[in-house]
């Protein structure tokens, strides 16, 4: 994906959530250079729980993983972002021949491919950058690859996908990994919104930055005019759908121009910006094997603030 093609599809997407009702946006917009930036500070807060479990675990049971996958394996990670929990992967696994990260941020692709390869010189690298959820194929090389395929999904940003979305994905990824593969995929589990809330909504105001940069993206990159001052973020806690959502209020009338269209808001209404499902593991492993996968291992931590996924076909 070129960068006019990218900058189409966001003013495209941006006038087309913003002219819906509710307003919403993909959260895949977050990820602009200083938003990719804004993430990486969110996984060091205090509140933020999931990175620093999901690693802990992740170390702690990498071994288990891999087992039985042997040598010259082809990883593929959807949404790789900084791929910082990758060689913890690809450590535990003998010798790997392909990485294969998949990430819709170039900053963030450029940023891991090097790391990566900085770190395991005889591994070989292809970076795709793309949306995973429109991936039509893999790399020719990691098609025609005939050592095992492990697919890698960490962080539970599988839980950015609404019910469908996550229905389309699972069956795409079974069908790109291909029959005997691995599925590795970090999912968030439900908790108290004691827990969520600040975790999305941490004291620093870092989480606030990162969801209203998108107001600040939509200035920049389509000429937007928001006042970044007339919107707060807020974070809630959906129990009926059981995801934390994101949402950018408004909090006076006002109309905002974007992209050469109109938009009024009402005092108090929202752009929802990001939905982050959190699913026990019986509600993900139900949604896997209507796509077709089974498992083949589930590891959590001890406080059951976090899982750990491995699905086979
Ligand atoms: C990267 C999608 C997993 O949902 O927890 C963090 C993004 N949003 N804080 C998440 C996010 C607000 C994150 N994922």
């Amino acid at each position: 994906m070129n960068a006019p093609t990218l900058h189409g599809a966001f003013a495209r997407a941006a006038v087309a959530g913003l002219t819906s009702d509710p307003k919403a946006l993909s959260p895949k917009w977050l990820y602009d250079a200083r938003g990719a930036g804004l993430f990486e500070a969110i996984t060091d807060l205090p509140e933020y729980y999931p990175t620093r479990t999901e690693i802990a675990l992740l170390r702690a049971c990498a071994d288990e993983l891999v087992a039985g996958i042997g040598v010259d394996a082809a990883v593929v990670e959807f949404g790789a972002g900084s791929s910082l929990k990758t060689p913890i992967l690809l450590g535990a696994l003998e010798r790997p021949a392909i990485y294969a990260p998949i990430d819709i941020s170039e900053t963030y692709l450029e940023q891991s491919a090097g790391g990566i390869r900085a770190r395991f010189p005889d591994l070989t690298v292809r970076p795709v950058l793309g949306d995973f959820m429109r991936l039509a194929a893999l790399p020719q090389q990691v098609m025609a690859h005939e050592g095992p395929k492990v697919g890698f999904f960490p962080g539970s940003t599988i839980g950015n996908l609404d019910p469908d979305a996550m229905h389309a994905f699972l069956c795409s990824a079974r069908t790109l990994l291909g029959e005997g593969a691995r599925f590795i995929v970090g999912v968030d589990v439900p908790k108290s919104a004691d827990i969520l809330i600040p975790a999305y909504d941490d004291a620093q105001g870092v989480t606030a930055a990162f969801n209203l940069n998108l107001l600040q993206r939509m200035n920049t990159e389509l000429g937007a005019d928001f006042d970044l001052d007339a919107f707060r973020h807020e974070a809630r806690w959906n129990a009926a759908a059981s995801r934390v959502e994101m949402h950018l209020v408004s909090k006076l009338a006002q109309k905002v121009r974007v992209h050469g269209v109109t938009v009024a808001f009402q005092t108090g209404e929202s752009i929802h910006t990001e939905s982050s499902c959190k699913l026990s593991p019986e509600a993900f492993l139900a949604r896997a094997e209507k796509a077709g996968w089974r498992s083949g291992g589930l590891w959590r931590d001890p406080q059951n603030l976090f899982s750990i996924h491995r699905l086979i076909i």
